[in-house]
């Protein structure tokens, strides 16, 4: 063959390599050291000097044509194969992303915060207590013996559980006033506090009743307490919580556990006292239970009534949410269904 086919010939193989390892075998066959190209220059020293003059340069230059062309196609081959890769792991960051739904609280749980900041806001401390009670500490400590009456206002859901000796049977707490006396035994007085929590009463349920709603208990134990305190109180945190003035009234009401026991009610935040739907056209919406802590849960706490007094109260948080909310049935509240927490 001669230099100039060869010289073709390897510029052909080279250029029409498609990847590195057809690139190599080319290079084999003419550059490689038993190559073609090598022959030629094995080859140069029989002839005669003349022919050698002339050869010598072109053989030369044949070979730097060949590496040049050689190298510049190695390059090539190495960017088609970034590109080709960058091809397939193409992004498009123009494209909608996955979506996925975002939970919130529960509209309940949103306004126990609420409550709870007010209140800490005010020096109170949040307690929590158990869900499963003890006879003694859900009525005997808040002064309801056994055979009182007023076990009845409250039907209570028993555990089938062997009865303590000392504390009697464990039951559901129906009320979060319990924590009275377990807050007093634990932290002592002075005490503010209230105990937001889970309650339990074995009632047929309808719009307006359910087995399990939430309440809020407060409790206040110093020296030198009245019910003033406990107005003022009441006005600023419902003030807090309406995001206006709203007055309070009390009325006479019977607990077991507070002497003097009082309703409070607060003027209607929705109408302004004009009447609505919410406060019954009243102008007034009955709040919760209170009154001066009874000398029995003082005692019951260890503490000691002629030194200290205070005062308690309970309200329903349920009712308070349904309230604000609008949520008309209580049993929507813990339903479940998604399409009533989700305007919250
Ligand atoms: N525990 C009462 C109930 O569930 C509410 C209540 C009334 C709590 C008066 C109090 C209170 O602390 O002083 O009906």
């Amino acid at each position: 063959m001669d230099l100039s086919e060869i010289l073709k010939s390897g510029l052909k193989a080279i250029e029409s390599a498609n990847d590195e390892t057809a690139l190599k075998s080319a290079e084999r066959e003419f550059l490689g050291k038993e190559g073609l190209l090598m022959a030629e220059l094995k080859n140069l020293k029989n002839l005669p000097d003349e022919e050698k003059r002339v050869k010598g340069p072109e053989l030369n230059q044949a070979k730097i044509t060949l590496e040049t062309t050689l190298k510049n196609r190695l390059q090539a081959i190495e960017l088609q194969a970034i590109n080709q890769k960058l091809e397939n792991d193409w992004v498009d960051p123009t494209l909608p992303g996955d979506t996925f739904t975002k939970g919130h609280t529960h509209p309940l749980y949103q306004i126990q915060e609420e409550v709870e900041q007010i209140f800490q806001e005010m020096g109170f401390r949040i307690i929590d207590g158990p869900e499963v009670e003890t006879e003694f500490y859900n009525f005997e400590s808040l002064n309801v013996p056994a055979h009182h009456p007023a076990r009845d206002m409250q039907d209570t859901f028993f555990i089938d559980a062997p009865a303590d000796p000392e504390e009697g049977r464990l039951v559901l707490r129906t009320q979060t006033s319990p924590n009275q006396v377990r807050a007093m035994r634990e932290y002592g007085v002075p005490l503010r506090m209230i105990v937001p929590g889970r309650v339990f009463r074995n009632e047929a349920t309808d719009a307006s009743h359910e087995h399990t709603f939430d309440q809020v208990e407060g409790f206040l134990v110093d020296k030198d307490i009245s019910i003033a305190h406990l107005k003022g109180v009441m006005e600023e945190f419902l003030m807090r919580l309406f995001k206006k003035p709203t007055r309070v009234r009390f009325r006479p009401g019977y607990f077991p556990f507070v002497e003097p026991g009082m309703e409070l009610d607060m003027s209607c935040p929705f109408c302004n006292e004009q009447g609505c739907r919410v406060c019954k056209k009243t102008g007034w919406i009955e709040f919760m239970g209170c009154g001066m802590v009874h000398p029995h849960v003082l005692k019951s706490g260890g503490v000691n009534p002629e030194e200290y007094q205070g005062w308690a109260f309970g309200f329903g948080l349920t009712r308070l949410v349904m309230m604000r909310t609008g949520i008309n049935d209580i049993r929507y509240l813990s339903g479940g269904d998604l399409r009533i927490y989700e305007q919250f």
